[in-house]
């Protein structure tokens, strides 16, 4: 699990005015409200400073949350301005907690998690596909899983395994080949475009769909799925009734439990009356998945490239490897149950660290829970991660010294493409053969 990057962590019709929320993320528990002045989102550590009683289970009082242990009063900055016990004390300088920056968009409600400076943030992707109300119809909805969310992220973008897991819903199992395929990439993010054989159509589409000839004349179906680090999906399939966006989220509430949200839009069947079909298709797809995904061993994602075997239809998750293996060198995975997950009961609380740690040295005593500790040691850790300037592009075959294994040394970086961003043909990128 990674810090430093912007979560979508719940719809924002979710979260209604008055009525703190606790949601899990990274390990830890946040309380989001919405201020009663501008009904602008507060996330903050769930954790209050005191007695470490829930804040969610408290009340809005202004623009503040109210602990319902003993009423101490958090300022949406996570500092502490009211301890009813002693109204005439001065408040301690310790009585603060981490508060996060939060965005809406896309309809949903976005936390950074994390304490880099705004302008060394990675993005939140362009998802305004899901705001364009006049094109598409959109319906969303949440999925829980018992399985890690980079298990179900490279599950999500993989092509080579509909045939199999969907036959039927988007898969042909009677053409499984995957052709060759387009690959877009940047620092954050990867695309694949390939065009895939349609099963036969059935229910509403079967009835609708103009395209009734035999499966095997059946025109293909142009499909894409996009990685964005490091948790963010968008699937895309050009049906023969018109465009299907799928956009989800893997929330990483621990290492081993995700809950997923998804917006679907489709352009066509805009009314109402389809919205239940659209949202039974999705479901039927996560089921799928599901009974697939819980049951791959290991839970986590190996660290050693290796560790498993790798062909050429693997190549946008073997790109995410890799800069997973990236952002761990950078100091920026954290330690998984530090307050929320199964284990021994704990005796202490560590939360991940919000951008005023950094921006206000002078507080560095002032912070009664420590940070969350680095998944792995490193030597630079500590200190303020490294920018990555390089960024990270597959094995060129033509290369000397890189064959068909996709091992440590090929992990390393290639500076000859630094910056490129082209869309190139998988040809040019086969990782194994
Ligand atoms: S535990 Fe929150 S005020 Fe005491
Ligand atoms: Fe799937």
């Amino acid at each position: 699990m990674f810090k430093n990057f912007w979560y979508a962590v719940e719809f924002s019709t979710d979260l209604k005015v008055g009525e703190p929320k606790k949601v899990k993320i990274l390990g830890q528990q946040l309380v989001l409200y919405r201020k009663n002045s501008d009904k602008s989102v507060v996330a903050m550590s769930d954790l209050c400073v005191h007695r470490g009683a829930a804040l969610s289970d408290g009340s809005v009082k202004g623009d503040c949350i109210v602990c319902p242990y003993h009423g101490w009063e958090f300022q949406p900055d996570g500092v502490v301005s009211r301890i009813p016990a002693h109204p005439d004390k001065g408040i301690p300088r310790k009585a603060r907690i981490d508060s996060y920056p939060v965005v809406e968009k896309y309809m949903f409600i976005w936390v950074y998690m994390g304490d880099l400076p705004e302008e060394e943030r990675p993005p939140i992707p362009d998802w305004s596909a899901i705001d364009d109300t006049e094109n598409f119809r959109a319906v969303s909805g949440s999925f829980l899983w018992k399985s890690n969310y980079e298990r179900i992220l490279e599950n999500g973008v993989d092509v080579a395994h509909t045939p199999f897991v969907h036959g039927g819903v988007f898969g042909n199992p009677e053409k499984p080949e995957v052709p060759e395929f387009v690959v877009e990439e940047s620092e954050w993010h990867c695309k694949i475009s390939i065009e895939l054989n349609p099963p036969r159509s059935k229910g509403l589409w079967g009835v609708i769909n103009p395209n009734k000839q035999d499966l095997a004349n059946r025109p293909p179906v142009p499909v894409s799925t996009t990685w964005w680090l490091p948790n963010m999906i968008l699937l895309e399939i050009g049906t023969p009734m018109g465009a299907m966006k799928i956009f989800d989220v893997n929330i990483p509430i621990d290492e081993d439990t995700t809950l997923v949200k998804f917006v679907a839009l489709r352009s066509f069947f805009k009314g109402k009356w389809a919205d239940r079909d659209a949202l039974r298709r999705v479901f039927k797809v996560l089921y799928e998945d599901q009974g697939i995904v819980d049951a791959v061993r290991p839970e986590l994602l190996p660290f050693d490239l290796s560790s498993e075997l790798h062909v050429k239809s693997d190549y946008n998750a073997v790109l995410y490897r890799r800069r997973r293996q990236q952002l761990l060198e950078m100091g920026w995975g954290v330690e998984d149950n530090t307050i929320v997950g199964e284990g021994p009961a704990r005796v202490e609380a560590r939360v991940i660290p919000s951008p005023v740690r950094r921006e206000v040295p002078e507080l560095a005593s002032a912070w009664n829970f420590k940070e969350v500790r680095s998944r792995e040691i490193l030597a630079g850790r500590g200190e303020a991660p490294v920018r990555q300037e390089r960024r990270l592009v597959m094995d060129d075959p033509e290369k000397p010294g890189t064959d068909a294994k996709a091992d440590d040394s090929a992990a390393k970086p290639d500076a000859n493409k630094a910056g490129a961003t082209a869309p190139a043909t998988a040809k040019d990128k086969e990782v194994t053969a």
